[in-house]
């Protein structure tokens, strides 16, 4: 049996087609494919959710033929279609779920509707066979910031999860600020790796909570930078600058992980969504005590299709198909996924 999975869920359109083999085995990751939109987003410092969706509309086509016909198949050998029905941009989960459905009708292939959060969270387990529940679950992405307590397949206890902005924002806010286009986390984080510290130390916010919240930190970055607006040409200042930035978020990071770990007693850490790319997060988590560290593969950190696959044939094997008149969930959280 073949699933095809389609994520068209914020700025990324992607297609992944799978091998589904006997009951309780790993669906086998054929192919995939990612269009990013960053470029044409650009212009505008974010993305714009009516040019994302047109986007959208002209590359799941493409994206779809070209898994497919890779494998010499054609849309007819696929017996499920596993789609992102949410969260994300309302507009852009529609062109998604749209074009699997059509491909249902038009076939006979059942469908399932995948979280996008689900399937960050279990993109290690489809990337580290050897990760077992339970294990804390840190989603870092440039919409969600959140620690979830992951029991089992479907068994998810939210433990933190950010107030306003997520980790990604914060990183691209502030890149935005030193200059970078859109997103900037990944060249930020470039420059602030580079530079051996910084002489600036901004403040560690929300550490008596359980929740995330990084605007209060936004605001001192900003004001940071702005006292500093007539020497940004100095390389070795910014570079201590992206470093204290850097360390801020990633410090907040961890030490939400490192609490989530006391007060669970569990020591398995799966990292995932964007930011989860950022080398400086994955060293110091590696640094905390005791922990077992689980990463996604190369291409599973940013939105990919080959998370919602894998999500989609664990549902699929569960009998979770989605109705053909079902509408998409633009606000949709993990834990609510059972
Ligand atoms: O998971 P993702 O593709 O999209 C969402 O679901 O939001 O994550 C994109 C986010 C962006 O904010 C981007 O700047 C950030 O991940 N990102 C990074 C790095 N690579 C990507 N942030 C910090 N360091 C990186 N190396
Ligand atoms: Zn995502």
């Amino acid at each position: 049996m073949y699933l095809l999975a389609i994520e068209s869920s914020c700025d990324e359109t992607a297609a992944a087609l799978f091998e589904l083999t006997e009951r309780g085995s790993a669906p086998r990751l054929l192919a995939e494919e990612v269009a990013s939109q960053v470029e044409l987003h650009q212009a505008y410092g974010g993305v714009v959710p009516e040019l994302a969706a047109r986007e959208h509309m002209q590359s799941l086509p493409l994206l779809t033929e070209k898994v497919l016909s890779g494998q010499g198949l054609t849309l007819r050998d696929c017996d499920v279609l596993a789609v992102t029905r949410g969260p994300g941009l309302k507009g852009c989960l529609l062109m998604g779920v749209c074009f699997a459905k059509g491909v249902c009708v038009a076939s006979g292939a059942r469908l399932v509707g995948v979280n996008h959060i689900e399937g960050h969270l279990l993109a290690p387990c489809m990337d580290n066979p050897e990760l077992r529940y339970p294990f804390l679950g840190l989603v870092v992405s440039g919409g969600h910031t959140e620690i979830v307590l992951v029991k089992g397949f479907g068994a998810y206890e939210l433990i933190a999860r950010t107030l306003d902005d997520a980790a990604g924002e914060a990183f691209d806010k502030s890149a935005n600020l030193l200059g970078y286009p859109y997103p900037g986390g990944a060249a930020l984080a470039a420059e602030a790796d580079q530079a051996a510290g910084s002489r600036f130390r901004l403040p560690r916010v929300m550490r008596s909570t359980a929740g995330f919240s990084f605007s209060g930190l936004k605001t001192a970055i900003a004001v940071l930078i702005q006292k500093h607006r007539n020497e940004l040409s100095d390389p070795v200042l910014r570079g201590e600058l992206a470093y204290a930035i850097q360390d801020a978020i990633v410090d907040t990071l961890c030490f939400k992980v490192k609490q989530a770990m006391k007060v669970t007693g569990i020591t398995s850490v799966a990292v995932s969504g964007g930011v989860a790319a950022n080398a400086y997060l994955r060293k110091k988590l590696a640094q905390l005590k005791g922990v077992k560290l689980y990463l996604p593969g190369p291409g599973h950190c940013l939105d990919n299709a080959a998370m919602v696959g894998y999500v989609g044939a664990l549902r699929f094997e569960r009998g979770e198909c989605m109705d053909l008149g079902a509408d998409v969930r633009s606000r949709w959280p993990v834990e609510a996924c059972i």
